[in-house]
């Protein structure tokens, strides 16, 4: 059986949704994307949103409105449907390998400005053999290694060394660095995360100067998270920040200095009670299938005494006080703790204004890993 049209929920109470189901505050989200687009109308960076976290056409379209020149991928299977929706400018901030997936990209190239990272000589060949194929251009950026110690060039020499054999190759052009600090990201004192980013940049600009005095141009400068959007956007030779939690935010980011307090949680799973089997126990619809928890079980929202203590495939397993008043079929909100992962396990959001539904939107890129 198909699942129902999306449309027949428009106009209704958010409780009266089935569940679970994953809702945005949609003046929540639209107040945090102003707010990201009012930071960069004061500093030389501008902003290319990830749109992992949300992996939805019509929020990229939000973002690029209020200012965004482009969006940031992970995958080519996130960049499709972005670029069939008409986003031309596009990175996928990550090395694209393989021959199906190099043929996936430079198809792209026909459609669009995609650009991607790359940190390995053999890669940079084959990417531009086949757009050399496909008489298309493929823009690069190198992804510098500056802390996170995930994939990337090492700073100086070794990067030095890749941009001289991407500006030897046909079918590639070198566009500039990335250096994505995700080891500093979610470091919750304010000073500690600025000290440690600032680390990070550092070797990416000395980088930069490095490239530059041997006769290499960089145009880009890319990196940054929500919670360095500021303290790397702030630098004068960052042309590009990736931020992208901050649209939903979670209970993670709020818990993060200057990060918290600037925006605010726009995203929350509508669960269902489905049994009070003790006084003091609870059990949601809602488990491991919709909800992710690496950073923690997601909370109750509005509700004293009531406390998720696991997930299980299919349950939230709830620990209440004598003063929580629920029964089944109540409706319950859940609070995400990773926000990126938990939109992947959901098919369509419900848009909330004033407590009821106005748009049901399909996350388009869910699941596409590949
Ligand atoms: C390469 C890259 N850039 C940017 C981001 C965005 O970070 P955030 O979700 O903290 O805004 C991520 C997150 O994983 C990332 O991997």
């Amino acid at each position: 059986m198909s699942s129902p049209r999306p449309d027949v929920f428009i106009g209704i109470p958010k409780e009266e949704l089935d569940t679970p189901a994953l809702l945005i505050d949609l003046d929540m989200m639209e107040t945090n994307i102003q707010k990201m687009a009012d930071f960069f109308k004061t500093v030389n960076a501008e902003l290319r949103p990830h749109v992992k976290t949300h992996k939805t056409p019509i929020i990229a379209h939000k973002q690029i409105e209020a200012g965004a020149i482009g969006v940031t991928c992970a995958k080519l299977g996130e960049a499709e449907p972005m670029i069939r929706a008409g986003i031309r400018d596009v990175l996928i901030a990550n090395q694209i390998v393989g021959a199906q997936k190099i043929a996936r990209l430079v198809n792209l190239a026909k459609h669009s400005e995609i650009m991607v990272a790359v940190d390995d000589p053999h890669n940079v060949d084959q990417i531009s053999a086949a757009a050399t194929a496909k008489g298309v251009t493929v823009r690069a950026l190198i992804e510098v290694n500056t802390g996170m110690n995930r994939c990337g060039t090492e700073p100086g020499q070794p990067t030095l060394a890749l941009a001289r054999h991407i500006l030897e190759s046909e079918g590639i052009q070198f566009e500039g660095l990335m250096g994505y600090e995700g080891h500093t990201v979610i470091t919750v004192n304010f000073i500690e995360r600025k000290v440690s980013t600032e680390k990070s940049v550092d070797l990416l600009i000395d980088t930069k100067h490095l490239l530059e005095e041997n006769g290499v141009p960089v145009k880009i400068m890319s990196g940054g998270g929500t919670g360095t959007y500021d303290i790397t956007g702030a630098y004068p030779e960052m042309t590009e920040i990736q931020a992208g939690s901050y649209v939903f935010m979670d209970s993670t980011y709020q818990g993060v200095e200057g990060v918290g307090d600037q925006f605010g949680c726009s995203l929350r799973l509508l669960t269902t009670v489905v049994s009070h089997p003790q006084p003091t126990r609870v059990i949601v619809d809602a488990g491991l299938k919709v909800l992710a928890q690496e950073f923690g079980a997601p909370q109750p929202v509005g509700i004293e005494g009531l406390h998720t203590q696991g997930l299980s495939e299919e349950h939230g397993n709830m620990t209440a006080d004598a003063s929580v008043d629920v029964k089944p079929g109540d409706k319950i909100e859940l609070l995400p703790t990773h926000c990126c992962t938990t939109v992947n396990l959901h098919d369509r959001y419900y848009g909330i204004r004033n407590g009821i539904v106005e748009a049901v939107w399909e996350i388009e890129a869910r699941g596409k890993s590949q």
